[in-house]
């Protein structure tokens, strides 16, 4: 059952998750003198599966590495494993007081190694042992990912800004690693409230740390329009004047949305643009009173129903609006994907539905991208390569589940999203103070507890290209809000994303799991602790 309605509930008591500041990488090395290296406490180090998402193979033994006041950073002579280990330096340097310079060539110390690889382009191997330890990939992406795992295997007060005591010790033994899915993904919806790009960026290091590779940004919907746009500026300047609840919105100059793509990327991620169509357009509606059937504007719209606006699909003028959005939007994106909602058009009649798809798919592909489209674009004809995001839920009509596992027999590929598994905006239980409950409550475990490759009966587990967790933001506004609905969940559907199967287990996952809090609480992330997760005594 798709929901007509998505009217939160309780926001009257939204509540203040404690609001906090991120640790952000980029902080400026330490100067003057370097704190001495503290004892070698009785304190073990990490093991080397205690990680999330969990790693596809570990050998762990022999002696720990130890990073001290000598320690550096080596990474090969190329640009993009220096900014690698630039990054692993930012982020050690503020908690271990310690220079950590980035110098190329070998020796002792942390390695970060360019070479052959049987772990593909986003894998890594990590060795860990008394003099150092070397992460080796394929790719940038590889050697990213294993400064995650080696991130993860330091203390939780590696996160601090200010200098930790330490000891900073990595376990000795051996990480194999390489990602299940190519798909890995989180959504942001900048729609119903806007997000500034700072509050992006910190969410993208949250993302970062789990090893998403995607970021899905769903740029337009009916309360507002939030990328300017050149050929039609009333979109962005009008367009992304308000927000749910009539707060002032916002907007991304170019440059701003340039700086988003740059950021996620130095971290690895693709940013995955949705302008959604042909409903969920109240806003471009509101801008442009020709992009209506009868050629009048309606007003802006700041409350939370879905699928009252359509394009006027018989317009022409409808297209060469569609045909310079998706110019500009794709002339922004680096990424392969570029997103065209599809979802809720219960406005558009089924008719003008196929016929806007079949209209608007192939502009995509002229501008050199990949359609994605929630997973109602079953219902008309996707495009060759196209993606199938699907988000219902247990209860959806079997019919509508075979629609889309037909199309994925056929080609389209699959994400999938379903609400009541990983939409991060579901309540955890009656009593979250936040979020929305038409799928239901969204537990710790029942976000995880899944297995993407055979969740859709009658699809085909090669057609799953990945998961992806959105975060729709009717009721969040704030970064706090962002980390409380998304932590502890997100974690759990990075690792449905990354891990292999035979690594799926709650209750190992619960105690992995219940390790990052620490973690978090470093991070300045106020997180839901579910009385599902052994936490660690406040
Ligand atoms: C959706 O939740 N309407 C994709």
């Amino acid at each position: 059952m798709r929901p007509r309605h998505r009217t939160p509930r309780l926001l009257g008591s939204l509540l203040l998750v404690a609001a906090a500041g991120i640790s952000v990488a980029g902080a400026a090395p330490v100067a003057g003198a370097a704190p001495a290296d503290p004892p070698a406490a009785a304190k073990a180090a990490t093991p080397l599966d205690r990680v999330v998402p969990a790693p596809a193979s570990v050998d762990a033994g022999g002696t720990p590495y130890r990073i001290t006041s000598g320690t550096r950073i080596r990474v090969d002579d190329s640009r993009e494993a220096r900014r690698v280990g630039e990054y692993l330096a930012d982020v050690l340097r503020p908690s271990t007081g310690y220079r950590l310079p980035v110098t190329s060539g070998g020796g002792a110390g942390i390695r970060l190694k360019l070479g052959a690889t049987s772990l593909g382009a986003e894998g890594y191997r990590l060795d860990s042992g008394k003099s150092g330890v070397t992460i080796t990939a394929k790719g940038p992406a590889g050697l990213f990912h294993g400064v995650q795992t080696l991130r993860q295997l330091l203390p939780a007060s590696v996160e601090e800004d200010s200098v930790q005591p330490g000891p900073w010790l990595v376990a000795g033994g051996t990480i194999e690693d390489q990602p299940r899915y190519g798909y890995r993904g989180a959504m942001l919806d900048v729609a119903r409230h806007f997000f500034t790009v700072d509050q992006v960026k910190r969410y993208i290091d949250q993302l970062a740390l789990y090893k998403v590779n995607k970021l899905h940004l769903h740029l337009s919907d009916d309360q507002g329009w939030r990328l300017a746009i050149d050929s039609w500026p009333r979109l962005a300047t009008y367009g992304g004047s308000t927000q749910v609840g009539g707060g002032p919105g916002g907007y991304y100059t170019k440059a701003d949305y340039k700086e988003i793509v740059r950021y996620a990327g130095s971290r690895h991620l693709e940013v995955v643009p949705e302008i959604d169509m042909p409903g969920h357009t109240n806003a471009a509606l509101a801008s442009y009173a020709e992009l209506n059937c009868d050629g009048v504007a309606p007003p802006l719209y700041t409350g939370t129903e879905v699928g009252f606006s359509s394009l006027c699909v018989s317009k022409d003028v409808t297209y060469d609006f569609v045909d310079d959005v998706i110019r500009e939007l794709a002339a922004l994106t680096p990424g392969k994907y570029l997103h065209i909602g599809g979802d809720e058009a219960h406005s558009t009649s089924h008719e003008d539905y196929v016929a806007f798809m079949d209209r608007v798919q192939p502009v995509v592909a002229k501008y050199g991208k990949t359609v994605v489209g929630w997973h109602q674009l079953t219902g008309a004809t996707p495009a060759k390569g196209a993606l199938a995001q699907y988000w219902g839920l247990d209860s959806t009509s079997a019919e509508e589940k075979e629609r889309v596992a037909a199309a994925a027999r056929n080609g389209t590929g699959l994400v999938l999203s379903p609400a009541d598994r990983v939409y991060l905006d579901m309540k955890y239980t009656k009593d979250t103070p936040l979020g929305l409950d038409w799928a239901g409550y969204v537990e710790v475990r029942r976000s995880y507890d899944w297995d993407p490759g055979n969740y859709l009966a009658g699809a085909p587990g090669s057609a799953v290209q990945g998961v992806e967790a959105p975060l729709w933001t009717e009721t969040v506004s704030t970064s706090a809000h962002i980390d409380y609905m998304a932590f502890p969940r997100l974690p759990g559907v990075a690792e449905l994303g990354w891990s292999p199967a035979s690594t799926h287990d709650w209750d190992a996952y619960k105690v992995r799991l219940a390790a990052q809090g620490p973690r978090w609480e470093a991070l300045g992330i106020g997180y839901y602790r579910s009385p599902q997760v052994p936490w660690p005594a406040e």
